[in-house]
């Protein structure tokens, strides 16, 4: 397994060029089971996860004509499906799998996916999945840890989802796209990534109106046709990048980076302080003196994103006061805590809070990825500890950020990867 070591003590300075977005690029390429004609993308990142959701798809019988590791570009043709089940061994390592159902369903009137299960971050039930199917017509079974599903034709149903489900609103957009007359999805998710597939299901004919809002309605069609699409870029990853150059006081500009898809993180990072400034090529961020401290609760888009908690995290550590932060979103969504702990913050837990009181610096150690967003986390930290930090297990880490080392060291970081096999 690979690690990650870290010097800190640099500034981050310079240009950096970041990934295709991850979370908009699982359910876009998800998306091209709707149709038997080729889709294509570009901008698509080189990440675990996107391998991982290549091998779903390419077992369900899916043609894949170039890989990502080409240069990002993709081409996928869904002709030839022969298989319509997701097997436990693909679904149990990354949730996004579960995505396939709505359009296994939509286009071939049955699927039989395995329940993903709980990760490190929480149980992540698909209770709101189901019921929304079900709304639309479909007889929903579950044994053996799988879900068995069938529906002769969905039909159109008004759906309200008790929660605003990013999954659950992409898995339902995409079942209603090919269902009998209009499907209504009230207090769906707003997040970005659900208006980029959005855009995507409609430039493959679909009739989708209102995503972004809390009220997305589809009209169903009788079929839909291939497309071609540039992933945006990771508002996660930007959002990462903008706190390593706050924290180690430095000076970054993120190329093509969209200010607009991440209001409610920008208003807390420059609460504590930091600069950031909207440039024609994207978003420049540099920090300015000693970190201030600031709450931060994580909520549906377009509140803070928990997605950027566990970073925001390492700049409350090292920050004058005390901050709380607030994990509305996920129940166990602190396992970078007890890391940061030992690399000398002061964390305190209690259910969902974590009170962190700023320290004067963090001292290097060897430290554990436990999830994907904890894992950066800890490389961030290591930018500013003192010494050396190395971060075990980052096949985490790989699942949502490209050779974030590479990026990383591009911009001044004393950083490197190391086997840590044999
Ligand atoms: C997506 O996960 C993202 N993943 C997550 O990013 C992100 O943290 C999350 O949305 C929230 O923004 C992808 O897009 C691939 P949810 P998803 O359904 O769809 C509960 C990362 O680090 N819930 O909005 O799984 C659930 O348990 C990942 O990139 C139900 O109760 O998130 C959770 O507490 C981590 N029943 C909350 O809703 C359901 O049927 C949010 O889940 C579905 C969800």
């Amino acid at each position: 397994m690979d690690s990650i070591i870290i010097e800190g003590g640099t500034v981050l300075e310079g240009t950096v060029v970041l990934g295709g977005s991850k979370n908009a690029a699982l359910p876009v390429i998800i998306s091209s089971l709707l149709t038997a004609d080729e889709c294509s993308y570009g901008r698509v990142p080189a990440l675990r996860d996107v391998s991982t959701t290549l091998r779903l798809l390419s077992r369900l019988g899916v043609t894949i004509e170039k890989d990502v590791l080409a240069g990002g570009r993709l081409e996928l043709t869904a002709d030839k499906v022969r298989e319509i089940e997701a097997p436990y061994d693909l679904v149990k390592t990354m949730r996004a799998s579960f995505l396939v159902l709505g359009p296994l369903l939509a286009r071939f009137g049955e699927a039989r996916v395995s329940t993903p299960g709980g990760c490190a971050i929480g149980s992540r039930p698909v209770d709101l999945h189901l019921h929304g199917l079900e709304r639309l017509g479909a007889r929903i079974r579950q044994d053996h840890g799988y879900i068995d599903a069938r529906a002769g034709e969905l039909k159109g149903a008004d759906i309200l989802l008790d929660f605003p489900s990013v999954g659950a609103t992409e898995n339902l957009m995409m079942a209603a796209t090919l269902a009998l007359g209009e499907t209504v999805i009230r207090n769906a998710a707003r997040e970005p990534e659900i208006t980029e597939l959005a855009g995507v299901l409609t430039k493959m004919g679909a009739r989708v109106n209102g995503a972004g809002g809390e009220v997305i309605r589809i009209e169903g069609v009788r079929e839909l046709h291939g497309m071609s699409h540039e992933m945006s870029s990771d508002r996660i990853e930007t959002g990462t990048f903008m706190v390593g150059a706050a924290l180690t006081r430095g000076n970054v500009l993120i190329e093509d980076a969209r200010a607009e898809d991440l209001e409610a993180f920008i208003v807390k990072l420059r609460e504590t302080g930091a600069r950031v400034e909207a440039e024609p090529g994207g978003l420049r961020v540099a920090g300015n003196g000693r970190v201030r401290g600031t709450d931060v609760a994580t909520l549906p888009y377009p509140g803070f994103p928990t997605d950027l908690q566990a970073q925001m995290m390492v700049l409350s550590a090292v920050s004058e006061g005390t901050s709380v932060i607030t994990e509305n979103i996920f129940e166990n969504r602190f396992m970078h805590v007890q890391e940061l702990n030992r690399m000398g913050a002061r964390i305190s837990l209690d259910g969902n809070r974590a009170t962190v009181r700023g320290v004067a610096g963090l001292s290097g150690a060897p430290v554990m990825a436990t999830d994907l967003r904890a894992s950066v986390s800890l490389v961030l930290a290591g930018l500013v500890a003192k010494g050396v930090t190395e971060v075990s297990r980052v096949y985490h880490l790989d699942r949502g950020y490209e050779n974030v080392e590479g990026k990383l060291a591009r911009l001044g970081a004393d950083i490197r990867r190391v086997n840590r096999d044999g």
